[in-house]
């Protein structure tokens, strides 16, 4: 009996499995009705007194090193990417899909359009000097400018703060690229602004920069032009208001025509006919030599857009405040557009 118990052991040893069909066809030789361990313990019954408990325990021994071997070769196959073990008792939770954000969705449609025009991504930190946000944007020293941008400074010092604006990645950008410069720069902002369905103190900004020799204002005129119609549609209009902006020189805010009244006025453009999507204007010349760059060789123009507002316009959401709250019914209902 024990020489028998030796060999089954060592045919455990040395057998090679290939597949689950013959891992069965094994199990049962051994451990099936008729099986060979099987067989041991009907035969254990004739084993006499005195080897009753050496004889035992090698039969049991064996019978758990066939299990283990059983089970772990199962498990072998089961992990492995070419089997075709499904275990179909595995109980599943039925896991729903998610959706993008509203403002990733946005992101990545302007990413898109502006990408065709040759502008690429550039980005930059969250926490600034004041050089990269105001100072290298001509905002003099307590410029009044500085208050229309409401800003969260850290820990009292003046000097490190939130940006309220990614026109400090435009002036990375002239830091460290070559010219010409074609950058969009996304990038969350802060403002120390009270939250309403219209305002918010976090929000997102996509700002454009484009610099090169003999950029003109017709260049950005056409920019705008041709993102407003691959945004809103073919039939888009646009107008550019005179407006003021430290950095640009001149400035200007621009305009869409109502997509959902075409133009004609509605409760949505407050009947106007328009609605404010974005400021620009042409990079002041005492930026560009503020951040050494030939204001007599180059010139370029700038835009800022508001993330969060332009999604509002797209898709018609009223309240700004859903964006942030993560409510899975508001974030449904951006299904189709993934
Ligand atoms: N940085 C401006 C803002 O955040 C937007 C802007 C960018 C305006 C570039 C003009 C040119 O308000």
């Amino acid at each position: 009996m024990k020489s028998r118990i030796q060999q089954i052991s060592s045919e455990i040893d040395s057998i090679t499995i290939s597949s689950l069909d013959e891992l069965e066809q094994f199990r049962i030789k051994l451990l099936g009705k008729k099986g060979l361990i099987t067989e041991l313990f009907n035969d254990f019954r004739v084993v006499p007194v005195e080897q009753k408990k050496e004889i035992g325990q090698l039969v049991n021994q064996l019978k758990n090193k066939a299990i283990d071997f059983i089970e772990s070769t199962r498990l072998k196959f089961k992990s492995s990417s070419n089997s075709e073990y499904i275990d179909l008792s595995i109980q599943q939770e039925f896991q729903d899909f998610g959706t993008r954000h509203p403002i990733s969705l946005i992101k990545n449609e302007l990413f898109s359009i502006f990408h065709k025009l040759g502008f690429v991504l550039s980005e930059g930190p969250e926490i600034e000097d004041d050089w990269h946000v105001f100072s290298a944007l001509n905002f003099p020293e307590e410029h009044p400018a500085r208050d229309m941008q409401d800003t969260f400074f850290i820990e009292k010092n003046p000097d490190i703060l939130l940006r309220t604006h990614t026109s400090s990645v435009q002036v990375r950008s002239m830091e460290n690229d070559k010219l010409p410069i074609r950058v969009i720069c996304p990038g969350r902002v802060f403002r120390n602004e009270a939250i309403s369905a219209r305002a918010h103190c976090i929000f997102h900004q996509i700002e454009g920069l484009y610099i090169d020799k003999g950029v003109s204002f017709a260049d950005l005129k056409q920019t705008l032009l041709f993102f407003s119609r691959e945004l809103f549609g073919p039939e888009t209009n646009i107008r550019l208001r005179p407006s003021f902006f430290p950095f640009t020189e001149p400035s200007a805010e621009m305009d869409v025509s109502c997509k959902l009244c075409g133009g004609k006025g509605c409760s949505v453009c407050k009947h106007t006919g328009w609605l404010e999507v974005l400021g620009c204007g042409m990079v002041d010349p005492s930026v560009l030599e503020l951040n050494n760059i030939d204001s007599k060789v180059y010139s370029g123009f700038a835009f800022g857009i508001g993330l969060e507002r332009l999604a509002m316009l797209k898709y018609g959401v009223k309240d700004l405040r859903l964006y942030f709250e993560n409510d899975v019914r508001f974030l449904n209902i951006f299904r189709n557009y993934l």
